[in-house]
């Protein structure tokens, strides 16, 4: 590929990005991210990194994690171009791994389904906030009612919009244990991963900051364990040291993405060998591919594209939204 390509290869990604993510969810980010398409400085230095350094979500939280957010586009691109060797540093040595623990409503149904008590194994778990489901509390709301689950008291509210016949339990489930794995695990007590992670969240993204916030102070009160590694290379091990009277859980979450084809599916392998219960939830076209996915799926909601929640990546469970503020279970 010439220089030029690449180029215009990063421009269109920003476009894209511009247009189809940040569109309708941030303003702010839209507009920059649109900005940076059409400015040659800034896609020359992007092109002097590393083609998976170029994203735009991990450019736009560099500059945040360095100045803050920055109120316009001048400001900054100025930022950019002026601090260009910090701002490299960060984003080579940082990763987008935007840890969601709303995900933990629309992942709750699905695991009170199962015999409990659970032990709990995330994959791509970033700083863990998905794998203490049972330490949150829930709001489910549909038309005729609102539904309320208490994890532990104080813990943050989820609210969660309840879409068709939602199989939604009294109480969370009993966890007995639980263990995450990720390429580089992020640490709920490190003050400076924890502002990284901050930095991932958009801005104009109403409660996101909060909930992030409120569920780092739950986690960091008794830290979930995180172990750094692959999650098909490290799976059997970490696997192996769950109680064997729980119900194991293998469960991710806007993971499957960063894998190729060929690794997704040694992967679901991998953990089929175990047999362990399987919960991905993770855009359908990611999963489509590997054996035994289910052959049609209900229509998504109109808006953004959904993720789906699946038992064992063959028995599509719901479609649920990528923040956790509505799922759709399917009758
Ligand atoms: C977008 S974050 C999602 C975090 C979390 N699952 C959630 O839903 O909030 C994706 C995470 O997957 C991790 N990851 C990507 N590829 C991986 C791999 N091959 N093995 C382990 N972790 C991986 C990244 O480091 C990152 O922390």
């Amino acid at each position: 590929m010439t220089g030029h390509d690449a180029q215009r290869e990063t421009a269109e990604d920003y476009r894209r990005f511009a247009v189809v993510e940040a569109r309708g969810r941030s303003p702010r980010y839209e507009e920059f991210a649109a900005r940076v398409a059409d400015d040659p400085e800034l896609l020359a230095l992007l092109d002097g990194l590393p083609p998976d350094k170029r994203q735009p979500n991990l450019l736009l939280a560099s500059v945040r994690y360095l100045a803050g957010l920055l109120p316009g586009y001048a400001a900054f691109r100025a930022t950019v171009l002026d601090r260009r060797d910090e701002l490299t540093a960060v984003m080579l040595a940082r990763r987008t791994q935007t840890n969601e623990p709303a995900r933990c409503a629309t992942l709750l149904p699905a695991l009170a389904l199962l015999p409990p008590p659970l032990a709990l194994l995330e994959v791509g778990a970033s700083a863990g906030l998905c794998l203490l489901p049972d330490r949150y509390r829930y709001r489910y709301g549909w038309a005729g009612g609102t539904h309320r689950i208490e994890g532990r008291p104080g813990g943050p509210v989820f609210a969660c919009q309840a879409r068709g016949p939602v199989p939604l339990p009294a109480r969370v489930p009993e966890v007995v244990w639980r263990a995450g794995i990720d390429l580089n695990p992020l640490d709920v007590t490190d003050a400076d991963d924890v502002h990284w992670l901050s930095c991932l969240v958009w801005p104009g993204e109403g409660e996101r900051a909060g909930r992030l916030a409120a569920a780092v102070d739950v986690a960091r009160a008794d830290p979930p364990r995180v172990v750094r590694g692959d999650l098909v290379d490290q799976l059997a091990e970490t696997a192996a040291q769950a109680p064997p009277t729980a119900t194991l859980v293998v469960f991710h979450s806007a993971v499957l993405a960063y894998l190729s084809p060929e690794r997704r599916t040694e992967f679901a392998a991998a953990v089929r060998a175990l047999g362990a219960e399987w919960l991905p939830n993770e855009g359908p076209q990611v999963l489509a591919h590997l054996p035994g996915f289910p052959a049609r799926l209900p229509a998504p909601d109109p808006g953004p594209a959904p993720f789906l929640l699946t038992r064992g990546g063959r028995e599509a469970l719901a479609f649920t939204d990528g923040h956790g503020a509505w799922i759709r279970w399917f009758s």
